[in-house]
């Protein structure tokens, strides 16, 4: 193979960008394509962008791989591992079903939010809403009415006391909401409150613990608020015509708290044709410590999130830990497959075990046997490590089911 491809097995070179293909090269060539795509691809198209979400897939990779894994429009995608929902909106888009799973309370308020389908009366009324929670909450701040911000001592200090009040105004406003408003409406809010409460406050950047002074002047946290309300009213315009024109109309979307490792009592009797997802890479991101600050203002359940996050780096796991909970959610995304036609892809990095750094490939591709899986197809490109190591391969890795040992 020529151009960036370095085919089969062969030591790769070190450079970031070298893509090496496993399997058949019909099956793996259209994997290391999804690579290369998305190199050149911007990454903030329709709702995608709306919210951060550390390691965010990028649409490019999930809609490929959509397309690659389903023969017909109506066929069921599981995420167990949603985060943000990039491959629930992608595979909305293409007229499928959705299932997306995260241990993260916070994650189907943005996927559902995300992935949204709303009709110009629907943006309509979510305009007249936000002019009213934006006058509201001006009208406090002009007022000097008190307020008590209901959070942690360590997230009251990342905020100075007017940005504090304002932010505390505006989500009592929020949860203030008449009884009669749409409820997906009273959602969204809540997760435009979330994508700016992070802004305001002192963090250098919305991943990172590290603080900064940032002058934050009173009506600032409001106008952002409203700013990122009209972003989301012209993404929504652009994802619902996405989704309008997809084959069979818009289907149904189920977004879900759980642990992946559970799936087959979450999903109950229900079966998919393929699971898409990007599962946390071996001891690289902390999710629950990342997203503490907006569980606290959400108010939203952080402990069992905590118990249940797979491959956190916090847990300085050994390779066992790790060994066991990759293992377990091949297992459960084995489970609930439809049957022999259905596929597993997995996009994921290199773990990083303390000073152990285990390759991803080698490692899935050791564990699907035991749980009744066999490797299709793989493609691994180079990358630079962002915690400053070696470079690090991340992985597109398919898997078909296989009669369970
Ligand atoms: C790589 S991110 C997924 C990002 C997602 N593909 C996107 O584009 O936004 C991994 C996700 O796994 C979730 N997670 C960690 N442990 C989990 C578990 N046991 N069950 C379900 N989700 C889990 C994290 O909360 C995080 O959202």
């Amino acid at each position: 193979m020529s151009g960036p491809f370095s085919s089969g097995r062969r030591p790769l070179a070190h450079a970031p960008g070298a893509i090496t293909l496993h399997g058949p090269e019909e099956l793996a060539a259209p994997l290391a394509e999804l690579f290369v795509r998305a190199r050149s691809l911007d990454p903030d198209v329709l709702t995608h962008g709306f919210h951060v979400w550390p390691a965010r897939l990028h649409p490019a990779i999930a809609g490929g791989l959509v397309e690659l894994l389903t023969f017909a429009p109506g066929a069921t995608i599981l995420d167990p591992f949603v985060g943000g929902g990039t491959v629930a909106i992608e595979a909305r888009v293409r007229g499928h079903d959705v299932i997306g799973v995260d241990a993260n309370p916070l994650s189907p308020l943005v996927v559902r939010t995300k992935a949204r389908i709303t009709s110009a009366d629907d943006r309509a009324a979510f305009h007249v809403l936000l002019q009213a929670l934006t006058e509201r909450s001006f009208e406090r701040v002009r007022d000097r009415r008190p307020v008590i911000a209901k959070l942690r001592g360590e997230h009251l200090s990342l905020y100075g006391t007017h940005t504090l009040k304002e932010l505390a105004g505006l989500l009592e406003e929020i949860r203030g909401l008449d009884a009669g408003i749409d409820p997906a409406d009273r959602e969204a809010a809540l997760v435009l409150f979330s994508s700016i409460v992070s802004k305001v406050s002192n963090r250098r950047a919305d991943t990172a613990e590290e603080e900064v002074r940032k002058r934050i002047r009173k009506g600032l946290s409001t106008e952002l608020f409203v700013r990122k309300g009209e972003e989301l009213l012209e993404r929504w315009a652009d994802l619902s015509r996405a989704i309008q024109s997809a084959p069979r109309g818009p289907r149904r979307l189920d977004a879900i708290t759980g642990d992946a490792r559970e799936l087959p009592r979450i999903l109950g009797p229900r079966r998919v044709d393929a699971v898409i997802t990007s599962p946390p890479y071996g001891g690289t991101y902390d999710y629950a410590e990342q997203h503490a600050l907006r569980l606290d203002w959400l108010n939203l359940p952080r402990a069992q999130f905590e118990r249940s996050e797979i491959g956190a780096r916090r847990h300085e796991a050994p390779l066992e830990r790790w060994d066991r909970e990759l293992g377990d959610s091949l297992a459960a995304m084995r489970a609930v497959l439809r049957g022999p036609a259905s596929r597993v892809a997995l996009v994921i990095g290199d773990a990083q075990l303390g000073h152990r750094r285990v390759d991803a490939h080698d490692h899935v591709l050791s564990l699907a046997p035991k749980v009744g899986l066999r490797p299709v197809a793989a493609a691994s490109e180079e990358r630079q490590d962002h915690l400053g190591g070696p470079p690090r391969r991340e992985h597109v890795i398919v898997l078909a089911p296989r009669p369970l040992p």
